[in-house]
């Protein structure tokens, strides 16, 4: 079915996003006390969400972004990540690595840039996403930071796009069939 022809089911609002995004912003200032913080925000994805995230958090960030391969129009994840701008540092030796993104879905990026920054040796490194569809996982991977657990479903808004649109949007909705 056309994507013209579908519904808008509303996830998750402006309003519980922000809260939730706050309630993150204040677990990660709480374990990143007296750590020397680098968050790495996948773009493009994740543009919204970092912004958002670092304003709630309270102990000093420094704020790097990376471009990986994306699925580009298409729904599917390809299986290989390309890094297609890296953050210059060639060693990260010292920072504590917080890797942000919008979702995580297969886990392949995710994965993939993990290994990538660890090769940069930081003193420590983790992950946190916003939203996580842990039933399409194609290699094991838990984030430790997720904001919300959502079932198989293709979602747009809040960074999150469909084609090149929609991530605008400030709440993050589903396209479903009418019944
Ligand atoms: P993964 O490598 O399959 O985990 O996919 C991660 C990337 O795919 C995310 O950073 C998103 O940019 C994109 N993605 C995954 N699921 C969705 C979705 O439902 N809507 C929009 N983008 C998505
Ligand atoms: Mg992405």
């Amino acid at each position: 079915m056309s994507i013209q022809n579908k519904l808008r089911e509303v996830l998750f609002t402006k309003e519980q996003i922000a809260r939730k995004v706050k309630e993150l912003g204040e677990i990660i200032s709480r374990d990143y006390e007296n750590k020397n913080l680098l968050v790495v925000s996948l773009l493009k994805g994740s543009f919204i969400f970092t912004a958002d995230l670092v304003r709630e958090i309270e102990v000093p960030v420094r704020i790097e972004f990376m471009v990986t391969s994306s699925y580009g129009n298409s729904e599917e994840s390809s299986g290989e990540v390309k890094v297609l701008q890296d953050i210059k540092d060639e060693s990260l030796k010292g920072y504590d690595v917080l890797i942000v993104d919008d979702i995580t879905d297969t886990a392949i990026t995710m994965t993939n840039v993990l290994r990538h920054l660890s090769k940069k040796n930081p003193n420590s490194i983790k992950s946190c996403v916003l939203l996580d569809k842990p039933s399409r996982r194609k290699v094991e991977y838990v984030a430790d930071y997720i904001g919300f657990e959502i079932p198989d479903m293709f979602i747009v808004g809040y960074g999150l796009n469909y084609g090149d649109y929609l991530r605008n949007v400030d709440h993050v909705f589903a396209f479903v069939d009418p019944k």
